[in-house]
C-alpha cells in the first residue's frame, strides 16, 4: 500500500499564500480528487509534490520517505509521475515516441541515444516500443502511433500525455485537469482508465473542475480555497459542505 502524504505544506509567492498549510494523503488503490476555485493552489500543490517547486514549510513523504529535498528527476525516479495543466509533448515526434520517452524514468543512459537506436540499445528500444504500443491501445491511441503528436486533436494530445506518464509505471500519478475541454463521453472514458489504474494499485490524484466527473470517479475529495484545505471526505459529503458551496459561489 503506497501512501503519499503531505504534512502542513506551505508555499508562498511574496504575499500570495498559494499553498498554506495543507495536510492530506493520497493512497494506492483509489482515485483521490483535488478541487477548488481558480487560483486556489491546486497546480502549485502538484508542482510541490513533483519537486518542480521548492516546499516552503512542511513535508511531503512517499511511504515515509521525504521527497522535499529531491529534484524533479529524483522524485520521478521514486515513482511519482504527473501530467501538466498545459500539454507538454514533443509535437514533431510521433505519438509512439512521445510515449516511449515515458519509460525512461529508471534510465541513466541518454534518452535520445536510445531513441535514435544506437547499437547497444536497439533490442531494448524494440521491447519498449512494444510496451509503448500496448499503452497506446489502452489509451485508445493505437491508430495514431506514427502521427506527429502535435497534429492530434487536443483531447488526444492529453491522452498521449497520460500514456507517457503511465509508461514510467509510477506508484503515484498526478493529473492536473486531465479532462479539461473534453466532452462528458470523452471524460468518462478516460475516467474509466484512471479507475482501472487505481484498481491495479496506483495512487491517483486528479485535479478537476467538473464536480460530476469527480463525484463519479473519486472515493475521497479534498477541497482547496485560498491555499487552504476547507473540506475533505466522500464526494457526497464534500459537495454539500456549506464552506465548499460558499467557495464555489464566491469564486
Ligand atoms: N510561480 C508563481 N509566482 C507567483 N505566484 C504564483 C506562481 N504560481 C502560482 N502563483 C499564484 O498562486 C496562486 C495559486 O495558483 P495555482 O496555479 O496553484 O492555482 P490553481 O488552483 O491551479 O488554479 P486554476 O484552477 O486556475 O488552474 C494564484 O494566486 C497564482 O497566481
Ligand atoms: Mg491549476
Amino acid at each position: 500500500m503506497t501512501v503519499l502524504e503531505l504534512r502542513e505544506v506551505k508555499r508562498h509567492f511574496g504575499g500570495v499564500k498559494a499553498v498554506d498549510g495543507v495536510s492530506l494523503k493520497v493512497a494506492s488503490g483509489q482515485v483521490t480528487g483535488l478541487i477548488g476555485p481558480n487560483g486556489s493552489g491546486k497546480s502549485t500543490l502538484v508542482n510541490l509534490i513533483a519537486g518542480v517547486l521548492a516546499v516552503g514549510e512542511g513535508d511531503i513523504t512517499l511511504d515515509g520517505k521525504s521527497l522535499i529535498k529531491l529534484t524533479a528527476d529524483e522524485v520521478a525516479r521514486c515513482g511519482v509521475a504527473r501530467t501538466f495543466q498545459n500539454i507538454r509533448l514533443l509535437p514533431e515526434a510521433s505519438v509512439l515516441d512521445n510515449v516511449v520517452i515515458g519509460f525512461y524514468r529508471h534510465e541513466r543512459s541518454p534518452l535520445y541515444a536510445s531513441l535514435l537506436g544506437l547499437p547497444s540499445s536497439r533490442r531494448e528500444t524494440r521491447e519498449l516500443r512494444e510496451q509503448g504500443r500496448a499503452l497506446l491501445a489502452r489509451f485508445g491511441l493505437a491508430e495514431y502511433e506514427q502521427v506527429p503528436a502535435g497534429g492530434l486533436a487536443y483531447g488526444y494530445q492529453r491522452r498521449v500525455e497520460m500514456a507517457r506518464a503511465v509508461a514510467s509505471a509510477p506508484q503515484v500519478l498526478l493529473l492536473d485537469e486531465p479532462v479539461a475541454g473534453m466532452n462528458d463521453v470523452e471524460a468518462r472514458s478516460l475516467g474509466q482508465i484512471f479507475a482501472q489504474l487505481a484498481r491495479e494499485g496506483m495512487a491517483v490524484l486528479v485535479i478537476e473542475h467538473n464536480t460530476r466527473f469527480v463525484a463519479e470517479l473519486c472515493s475521497q475529495v479534498h477541497v482547496l480555497d485560498g491555499g487552504r484545505l476547507i473540506a475533505h471526505g466522500s464526494p457526497q459529503e464534500v459537495m454539500r459542505d456549506p464552506a465548499v458551496v460558499a467557495a464555489y459561489l464566491g469564486g
